[in-house]
């Protein structure tokens, strides 16, 4: 199994490229079959997760072309079955889009259960019953998640929770119903406006994304399209907290200042220096870390994506801080791991009281899910001595190349397979 040897103690300093969102990507790869005409998305993060999505396109008929690393041209035209259900498609949780978009074109879905990183109970009765209000039949039968409609009619939906994904699912289930669909208490992450601006290029008519009440007026079908999906709010946030921790100089390009702002104001919080200019965040962390409290909410709120990278910030802090978890209940597994690295944290239900140390000292861990992972990795950045991480794969789920742009940023990182390879890291690095 691979792993990642790193060596801490450098700062990070540079500038580093962050690639599309993958949360967006996957809601825009499945409307993507929406309309039997041509799309092209530009900006297709090179990730585990759009790759299964990808495939799961394929495994239906669809063609998906891949144009460069980051482009693809797919035709949901040739589509022949509206049943998802091969065991790899449970490893991804956005397995859900498929269920609405296919619900939306062709009124009938049959899609496996979704899986994804085990953060917490992760119920999906909110899509459901965005469905059923549009007049879908829906049930769940041999683990699969079956959606049928004679048709689809526009309706009035409250949503009970905040929730990304169910907000973005009814979307793509509305936007070829008979008349208006209200979403309300929508969610307003970038990527369900991403995905909003990607259906409204096809042809949709869609209005108030980003606000939380979403209009949709039904239209007969969708065209084809060519599309740019915005930069990644986590993976730049991951760097900019990666710079905080070592104590860096890093400059992310290529992202939307906007989509950072409750990332930028915590890290200004805790002493480091954030200047903004049209497409890039620089974070400098000049001085030691200070405490602070944060409590993860929807956006714009502080984002649960972003949870364990605070904290390792956090747990390197002067003082006493308060994390908050009010997303998903079981999102501090990774703390065990961070123990073992000398952090001094108490997690009791979903708040986690830290009391900084001076340092982190190199362990042999591994990564819980893809976010607590990326944060892990860089603890070891920051720690005295070696550290593995085993599991990255769960890193790969969402992040491109991360050791080789970490590299870049000047850490000593290696992803290795074998003892063999660890012990030459180890040499190579003293
Ligand atoms: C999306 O998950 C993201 N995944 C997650 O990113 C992210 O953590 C999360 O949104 C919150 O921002 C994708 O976009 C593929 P939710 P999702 O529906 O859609 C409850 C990452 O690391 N809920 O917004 O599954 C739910 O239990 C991943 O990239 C219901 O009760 O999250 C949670 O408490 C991890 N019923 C809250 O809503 C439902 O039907 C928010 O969940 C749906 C959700």
């Amino acid at each position: 199994m691979e792993q990642y040897a790193i060596k801490g103690g450098n700062p990070l300093v540079g500038e580093v490229e962050i690639g599309g969102a993958k949360n967006a990507a996957l809601g825009i790869l499945a409307a993507s079959i929406m309309t039997d005409e041509t799309v092209v998305i530009e900006n297709v993060p090179d990730v585990r997760d759009t790759n299964v999505m990808m495939k799961a396109i394929e495994s239906i008929g669809g063609i998906v072309e891949g144009i460069d690393r980051h482009t693809v041209k797919i035709s949901g035209k040739t589509i022949n079955d509206v049943v998802i259900e091969d065991g790899f498609i449970k490893k991804i949780r956005a397995s859900y889009y498929l269920l609405g978009a296919l619900l939306g074109k062709y009124k009938r879905a049959q899609v496996t259960l979704p899986g994804g990183c085990n953060i917490g109970l992760r119920p999906i009765d909110q899509h459901i019953k965005g469905f059923r209000a549009l007049g879908a039949d829906v049930r769940i039968e041999h683990g699969l998640i079956i959606a049928e409609a004679e048709r689809l009619r526009g309706s009035h939906i409250y949503l009970d929770v905040v929730t990304v994904g169910a907000t973005i699912d009814i979307m793509m289930a509305a936007v070829m119903a008979e008349g208006q669909t209200i979403i309300e208490n929508a969610a307003k992450e970038p990527h369900v406006v991403d995905v909003a601006n990607f259906l409204n290029s096809m042809g949709a008519v869609i209005k108030g994304a980003g606000t939380d009440v979403i209009r949709i007026k039904g239209v007969p079908r969708l065209h084809g399209t060519e599309y740019v999906i915005i930069p990644d709010q986590i993976e730049a946030g991951t760097f900019m907290f990666a710079a905080a921790v070592t104590k860096g100089d890093v400059t992310v390009k290529n992202v939307i200042p906007k989509h950072l702002e409750s990332i930028s104001a915590k890290l200004i919080e805790v002493g480091c220096e954030v200047e903004e200019s049209d497409d890039a965040v620089r974070v400098v962390a000049a001085k030691p870390l200070t405490h602070t409290h944060v409590k993860t909410l929807p956006y714009p709120g502080f984002p649960t994506d972003m949870q364990p990278q605070i904290t390792v910030a956090l747990g390197l802090s002067r003082g006493t801080s308060i994390v908050t978890e009010s997303i998903f209940e079981n999102r501090f597994k990774y703390v065990d791991e961070l123990t073992r690295m000398g952090a001094n944290i108490k997690v009791e239900g979903n708040t986690a009281i830290i009391d900084g140390v001076n340092k982190y000292t190199g362990a042999s861990i591994s990564a819980p899910d893809l976010r607590a992972g990326a944060a892990l990795v860089i603890a070891g950045l920051a720690a005295e001595g070696m550290t593995t991480v085993d599991d990255i794969q769960f890193i790969e789920r969402g992040y491109e190349d991360f050791h080789i742009k970490l590299k870049n940023l000047g850490a000593q990182i290696e992803k290795v397979a074998c003892e063999r390879e660890q012990k030459k890291f180890r040499l190579k690095t003293g």
